[in-house]
């Protein structure tokens, strides 16, 4: 009788239990002993192993006493108010749930309607998740599709926008398919996250797939294992099982008998069963059966993904803390990544480059076989595959985009999709006086000039991004531009006869005349280099690429306001502002001046107007012409002084009483 004993893929500890005892392990090592709160996995003989080792259970955490060491919290989680009490009784304690499980946790803790979790309601990680439901709010655990159409029938009428519905990550999939149906079927808004850990639905299929070629199925594993019970149950519907703890509970006899007369033995195993459990069932087997043509070992190996330094790998995320993220490689190591590896931008809290549940790849950089522990580069992958992209973008012109991190000698070094790009001082754009280190921690746009492959090294050019940003700019300008059209610009320089805005790449002139209604001797009176001007275009040249610009707005018009307020005949308070052979200038409101002539400026005759008006002098004036056509106005203090004489005319009797009087 010739028998093939086949051993599951994916038998024995996943991710979240090796990593649960790997801390349990290292914590006892490294502190002299620890506990764990409630038995680490469910196998007797693996918790035996693990208490020589100094891990020890406690099943009270609060009447645990903290001197006796740091509390490991297990795979399946435990209620939020665990860690509450730990916290604030200040237990030292390490928690190693499943990232797959605590995901449930942040799920349901955000919940404000109903939560409905497919799952056995009497399992720890279960009533974890019970746990970590906010308070008032209505919870359900449901068993099955029975259990799931009763509860929901009850909800009748039941807001369903606040239904989540989350399964205990062992939960049988082909059950939780159907309760997603049925869910769907009563409320189409139900909200139903897909919580069934894959570690588990993969160990199941596969299991299925050996059971259904193999005349009997060892399934090996704790009885109170929820896991390894349904793996018994998948199994057992497609050939006899042997529901086993460990070797020693098999019986030779039974095994005889189930095994008849030769063809293919399966073994698979709970995701809590450690592999010498499963090595040492498979001798017996092999002993019973008269197989001794098996490696255990390759088989085992067989079973997980093989890793090198160097190889690119796919990896899942399942942890980020404040230094590393940890990802599943679906290879029996635990695989790291350091905050330094996960990112070539430095500074960066490794939450900010993953989350959990992403897939990403990475390069192996170190193996501990001992330790079952692999370090990885995601830097490195996306250094690769920047300089795939780079190495396109040298053909292709694509401008990209970075950051700058550092100013170094001769240029600075920008960051962008991950990989380091030099960018010489001449290409930055930054004068030869100007400082680098302004640029860092902007971000940049830069042509890529050269990528050297074998050094890993790029260069690239800001100045040649902005030139063509530049001119992109400028050909929009000349095809939009319109008379009338208004800018915001900067004064880029100042000449006697006016200054250059720039309009956004183009510059405009506006004459010393359009720059101000007052009168102004050069334009450095009104503006400075770098002052934001509102203009607008008065005419533009295309072909000489010239731009003529005003800046004078029609309701700051002094002319306007000069005749809103006088007229002809008025007198006014003026000021002079020069003198002339023929006459005075006064300014009677800003922007308008007004001419005495020498014949207007006394009653009696003036040869020099200087020997009677000095600039500066404050006088009345009257008006007596306002020209609109030519904006002159003519003013007279003459007129002024010729009333005089008549209205002394008038008092001069009085006066000289008074002073016939006075002689007296
Ligand atoms: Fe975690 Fe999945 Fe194992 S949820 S504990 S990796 S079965």
């Amino acid at each position: 009788m010739a028998y093939t004993i086949k051993l599951a893929k994916s038998a024995g500890f996943c991710f979240g239990v090796k990593r649960a005892v790997d801390t349990a392990v290292r914590t006892a090592t490294e502190q002299g002993g620890c506990y764990t709160y409630g038995p680490l996995i469910h196998n007797n003989s693996e918790i035996e192993r693990l208490g020589t080792l100094g891990v020890k259970v406690t099943e009270d955490y609060k009447t645990f006493d903290k001197e006796k060491g740091t509390l490991i919290i297990r795979s399946h989680g435990v209620e939020k108010a665990v860690t509450d009490y730990l916290t604030e009784k200040d237990i030292p304690y390490i928690d190693a749930t499943c990232p797959f499980v605590a995901k449930i946790h942040s799920i349901v803790a955000k919940a404000e309607g109903t939560v409905i979790i497919a799952g056995d309601r009497t399992h720890p990680e279960v009533m974890g998740i019970v746990g970590h439901c906010n308070e008032g709010i209505k919870v359900i655990v449901i068993a099955d599709e029975q259990e799931l159409q009763k509860e929901l029938e009850a909800l009748e009428n039941y807001c369903e926008n606040a239904l989540i519905m989350v399964a205990q990550t062992t939960y049988n999939s082909s059950k939780w398919q159907s309760c997603k149906r049925i869910a769907k079927k009563y409320y189409t808004n139900i909200k139903i996250f897909d919580t069934i850990c894959s570690a588990t639905s993969e160990r199941q299929s596969e299991a299925e797939s050996l059971a259904k070629e193999a005349r009997l199925m060892v399934v090996v594993g704790g009885r109170h294992s929820s896991n390894t019970t349904k793996l018994a149950q998948i199994c057992g519907k497609h050939c006899p099982v042997l529901f086993i703890e460990q070797g020693s509970d098999i019986d030779k006899a039974e095994v005889t008998r189930l095994a008849g007369d030769g063809g293919i033995i399966g073994i698979t195993a709970g995701a809590s069963t450690p592999a010498y459990i499963i090595k040492e069932v498979h001798k017996i087997m092999s002993e019973i059966l008269n197989n001794e043509d098996f490696d255990f070992m390759a088989e085992v190996d067989k079973t997980f993904k093989k890793v090198y330094i160097g190889n690119r790998v796919k990896a899942v995320v399942v942890a980020v803390n404040n230094n590393e993220a940890v990802v599943d490689l679906g290879t029996k190591h635990s695989g790291y990544i350091v905050a330094e590896e996960l990112t070539a931008t430095p500074n960066v809290a490794p939450s900010d480059v993953v989350s959990v549940g992403d897939e990403i790849e990475a390069i192996v950089i170190s193996i501990n076989d001992a330790e079952g522990v692999v370090h990885l580069s995601k830097k490195k992958v996306d250094s690769v595959l920047a300089l795939e992209k780079f190495k396109t973008a040298v053909e292709s012109g694509e401008t990209l985009e970075g950051v700058v991190t550092a100013a170094v000698k001769g240029g600075v070094i920008v960051i962008a999709d991950g990989a380091r790009v030099f960018i010489p001082a001449s290409q930055t754009g930054v004068p030869r006086d100007g400082k680098l280190e302004e640029l860092v921690k902007t971000t940049v746009s830069f042509k890529v000039i050269e990528v050297t492959e074998a050094r890993g090294r790029i260069v690239g050019s800001i100045r040649m991004a902005k030139k063509e940003q530049n001119d992109a700019a400028k050909a929009k300008f000349w095809e939009t531009i319109e008379e009338g059209q208004k800018f915001t610009g900067e004064v880029k320089s100042i000449e006697s006869y006016g200054v250059f805005v720039d309009l956004g790449g183009v510059d405009g002139m506006v004459h010393t005349s359009e720059l101000t209604w007052n009168r102004i001797r050069h334009p450095k009176e009104v503006v400075s280099i770098g002052d934001k001007l509102d203009v607008y275009v008065k005419s533009f040249d295309p072909e000489k690429k010239r731009v003529s610009l005003g800046c004078k707005k029609e309701e700051d018009n002094p002319w306007t306001k000069f005749t809103a307020q006088y007229a002809v005949d008025d007198v006014a308070d003026v000021k002079i502002v020069s003198i002339t052979p023929f006459g005075a200038f006064a300014q009677i409101v800003p922007g308008v001046d007004g001419l005495i002539h020498i014949s207007q400026v006394s009653n009696e005759r003036v040869n020099n107007v200087a020997q009677v008006l000095s600039v500066g002098d404050e006088v009345k004036a009257k008006i007596i012409e306002i020209n609109e056509e030519a904006n002159r106005v003519s003013l007279s203090i003459r007129a002024l002084m010729e009333a005089a004489p008549a209205e002394a005319a008038e008092e001069a009797p009085e006066a000289e009483e008074e002073t016939a009087e006075d002689a007296e």
